[in-house]
This record gives structure tokens, C-alpha cells and sequence, in this order.
């Protein structure tokens, strides 16, 4: 087959699945029976436990200054959210605005200045270990922008110094705002390819230029920001183009490398179509792990590749463990019992509307917690499951009786299912993942979350 005969408009119909399509009725999520057919092996992509679309409204809120009283802050993750995009691409359903109003963007990152006063007042002194500005599209942002922006950091936070990772897509990036990122101390940079054609681009319904990706990449390499990631995404392209793809990417020799399967996603542009690539998507798969593991990478999760004899980033930062604080509208932050962000959305008149309700927010507004999740004992657990077990270094038996007092196949038993459905190799003190069980991460992923976070997300209205 190639790139040119695997067109959208000729993938046969089946599941409508994806990460986010859960409807109600739907099967997603549901944990079933773990010998049945695995369905979709893209039911969802569980990069954090409990999904956003479980968060529902705390009645009455709750004072920030409480949520974080009891909480470590010594070693704490800063994310800052930039919900703007140069265009809307038909796979996405991130919070953001594409081609914003220049207004819009100078009144965001004024209230972004006014929620880190005065979340700073009511947290006292934090020390950050590790930082992400995502989006969206950060490098979306005017220089004078990216400067107002690092100007929180120094001011509010007194950051001097920590790991510092930006998103960037190809179309945003200049050499000034470059070399300024890396003045800022930015260490790694994450650009969107997704693909270095501009056709293949163009049939996930994003427009982009492959000479624009080319310069990007260049630029990248010039600026002296230590660690570049590649972002790309197989679906809908053939095997040789995706092959092609995974060339290309690795001439530039990224110290890490994402390949993620396509997500078709409610209320996107693509998730109008109602179509599923799953057998393709599963055979892109094993050819991209084969390629950039025989290129010298190691395979850190199903989607996560990294060069090898990088060394491990050292940040006392665990993120099963330690707290985020999430700025800007649509961050989320998490402490271990409560996890919580502004509402989502998907259509851009949602998002231009939760927009204005951010600027229009008070102190008082931005010193509570309105809207989340409280973990209970049993969704801490399976939070802990949720994110070791899915990467490639797998689950610490000990560490996990340590912190709950049990053993981790006596608390999950469906685990006991995985190991002998040869999806996981189980040892006396660890359990991880076979190859099969990698591939199949993302269905996985949702059979462990509790029946209530399954039944808020499938309750949750998209909009
Ligand atoms: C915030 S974007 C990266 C930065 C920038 N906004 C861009 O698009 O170039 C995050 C990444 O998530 C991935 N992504 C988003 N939605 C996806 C979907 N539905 N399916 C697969 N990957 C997706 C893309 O690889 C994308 O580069
Ligand atoms: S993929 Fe990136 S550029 Fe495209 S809409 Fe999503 S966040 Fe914006």
C-alpha cells in the first residue's frame, strides 16, 4: 500500500474509538473481561489518573491555602498552560484557541501574573524540581510575550534554575525566540511534526509546510537548547511513508522521540468522520519501535522513545509521589488527595468562554479550588499502578507494599489476568510489561480505573 492509495475516505467504518470517545453506552473504559477480545488497543491514552472528564464541581470550594496545608512542597512540578494555537488541527481536542485576538493573549498573561501572586500567597515559600509550559502552543507567543511570561517565574516563584521543557509546533518558532528560551534556561524543547509531509499533514487536517519544518529543526539545533523531542503521529499514512517519517525524524537525531497512535476524538475535525485505523495503526506501531530501537533508542513506554547513554534527567521530581501547580486556564494541578483544574472543553466558543471567565476571575476566585477530583484511598493506588505499570521500567512491588500496606496482586487481581494473558512478566519484586502488553498499553490503561472514575467519564458531557 502506499502513502497515496491509505486515504481517509477509504478506511472501512468499525469502532469509533480513540482516546475520548467514550459515549454513554459506550464499552470504553468498562472493565470487561480481560480474556475477551481486547477491542481497540487505542482506548485511551492514561498519561494521568483520574482523566479530566471525571472532574465534576466541589460544592462548597475548597480554600487552596487547605488543599496544600498538609502537602511536601519541597520538591513541586510548575506547569503553565498557553491555550493558543496558530490553527486548530482536525485530531486535536487540547484547550486551545486557535488565531486568537492579540488582546486576548495580553489579557491572558496578565491574569496568569495575578493567579501566581496569588496562589504564591496562599502556598508560602515552594521549591519547583522540574518545569513544562504546554498548550496549546507556548512558542505561539510574541517574544515580548515569552518575556512577560518568564517574568512570573522570577518575580512570583523565584525561580533560578530548574529543568524547563516548551512545546513548540514548527510554524511559531523563530531564531530570537529561541535563543531567548535558552537564555531563560529552557533544557528540552518538544516540536509537533507529526509528519514530515505535508500531504499526510494535511489528511489529519493539520496545514503545515514541510519547508517550515525543516527550518524549525534547524533553528532548534542551532539555539543551544540542549534536548530536542520529536512529536509524531501514524494513522493515517501508509507503512513506507510512515518509514519515511521515522528516517527523517532520526536524521536530526532527537535525544527523545514520541510516536503517538491517532487519537479520534470527539468533536474534532476527524472525529466527525467516524472511522477507525486499528490494524494499521497496529502494524505502524511495531515498525516504528523496530526503527528507532535498531536506530539506538530504548523504548521507555508505548509511545516514549529515548537515545540511548542519554542519562536519566536528575530531578528529585516523582510524579506519583510529588504535588503540580498548575497556571493558566485549563492546567491542571494535583496534590494526593485532590486534583483539580479549571472546566474543559473542546469547541472553540466553550473555550473562548472559559477564556473570559479566567480573566474575569478574582484573588479570591484563584485562592480556591472549585472544580476536580478527590482521590480515595483506592484511586491512589491505582494511580500509582497506573503510571508505573504503563512505562517500560514497570511497577516496584516493594515500594508499592511499602506505601499501601498490600501487595499490589492481592489489591488489583485483574493484574493476575494480564500475566497470564502473557501481557505481563511477573517477578518477586516487580511487574512489567511484555512487548504484547506494550502494545496493548492503551487498553490496558483504562481496565484499571475504579467504576466511578469510569462512570463520571462516561457521564461527562463534551463540549
Ligand atoms: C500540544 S501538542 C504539541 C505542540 C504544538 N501544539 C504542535 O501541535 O505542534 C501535543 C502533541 O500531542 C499529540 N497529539 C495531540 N492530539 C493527538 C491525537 N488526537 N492523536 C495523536 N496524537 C495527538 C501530537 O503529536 C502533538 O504534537
Ligand atoms: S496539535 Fe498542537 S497546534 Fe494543533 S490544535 Fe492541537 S495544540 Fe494546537
Amino acid at each position: 500500500m502506499t502513502a497515496q492509495t491509505f486515504q481517509i475516505s477509504q478506511i472501512s467504518q468499525g469502532l469509533a474509538t480513540g482516546f475520548g470517545n467514550a459515549q454513554p453506552g459506550s464499552s470504553y473504559g468498562s472493565p470487561g473481561s480481560p480474556y475477551g477480545s481486547p477491542g481497540s488497543p487505542y482506548g485511551s491514552y492514561v498519561y494521568s489518573y483520574p482523566h479530566k472528564t471525571s472532574y465534576r464541581p466541589f460544592t462548597p470550594v475548597l480554600p487552596l491555602e487547605e488543599v496544600w496545608a498538609a502537602e511536601p512542597k519541597d520538591h513541586l512540578f510548575l506547569y503553565t498552560h498557553i491555550p493558543f494555537c496558530e490553527m486548530r488541527c482536525g485530531y486535536c481536542n487540547l484547550f486551545s484557541q486557535s488565531r486568537p485576538d492579540p488582546s486576548l493573549v495580553t489579557g491572558y498573561l496578565e491574569t496568569l501574573y495575578r493567579q501566581a501572586a496569588a496562589i504564591g500567597a496562599c502556598l508560602g515559600p515552594i521549591t519547583v524540581a522540574e518545569m513544562a509550559i504546554g498548550g496549546g502552543t507556548p512558542t505561539f507567543l510574541s517574544l515580548p510575550d515569552l518575556e512577560k511570561l518568564f517574568r512570573i517565574y522570577r518575580d512570583i516563584f523565584q525561580i533560578k534554575k530548574s529543568p524547563l521543557s516548551i512545546e513548540a509546533s514548527p510554524g511559531t518558532v523563530t531564531a530570537e525566540k529561541l535563543a531567548f528560551l535558552a537564555e531563560q534556561g529552557v533544557t528540552r524543547l518538544s516540536l509537533g511534526v507529526e509528519s514530515f509531509d505535508s500531504k499526510s499533514c494535511k489528511a489529519i487536517g493539520r496545514p503545515q509546510k514541510a519547508s517550515h519544518v525543516a527550518a524549525a529543526l534547524q533553528a532548534i539545533r542551532d539555539s543551544g537548547i540542549p534536548s530536542l523531542n520529536i512529536d509524531l503521529i501514524y494513522g493515517s499514512q501508509s507503512l513506507e511513508r510512515w518509514s519515511e517519517d521515522l528516517s527523517q525524524a532520526l536524521a536530526w537525531e532527537p535525544e527523545d522521540l514520541y510516536l503517538y497512535p491517532l487519537y479520534v476524538r470527539p468533536l474534532t475535525g476527524l472525529g466527525r468522520q467516524n472511522t477507525s485505523w486499528d490494524d494499521h495503526r497496529l502494524a505502524l506501531y511495531h515498525l516504528g519501535r523496530e526503527t528507532v530501537q535498531k536506530a539506538g533508542y530504548e523504548q521507555l513506554s508505548m509511545r516514549h522513545f529515548k537515545k540511548r547513554g542519554q542519562g536519566d534527567l536528575q530531578t528529585p521530581y516523582r510524579c506519583d509521589r510529588d504535588g503540580m501547580i498548575g497556571l493558566g486556564c485549563g492546567a491542571r494541578s494535583y496534590t494526593r488527595q485532590i486534583h483539580y483544574a479549571s472546566p474543559y472543553a473542546v469547541r472553540q466558543d466553550h473555550i473562548a468562554a472559559l477564556l473570559q471567565k479566567f480573566k474575569e476571575s478574582s484573588e479570591s476566585d484563584f485562592q480556591h479550588v472549585s472544580h476536580g477530583y478527590r482521590l480515595s484511598h483506592d484511586d491512589q493506588q491505582r494511580r500509582v499502578v497506573l503510571l508505573s505499570l504503563l512505562q517500560a521500567s514497570g511497577l516496584d512491588r516493594n515500594g508499592f507494599h511499602r506505601r499501601f500496606g498490600v501487595d499490589v496482586l492481592m489489591a488489583f487481581p485483574l493484574l493476575q489476568d494480564f500475566a497470564q494473558r502473557s501481557w505481563l512478566c511477573v517477578t518477586d519484586d516487580h511487574l512489567v510489561l511484555t512487548e504484547e502488553g506494550m502494545a496493548f498499553s492503551d487498553w490496558i490503561g483504562p481496565q484499571l480505573f475504579s467504576g466511578s472514575v469510569t462512570r463520571l467519564m462516561e457521564d461527562y458531557v463534551w463540549q
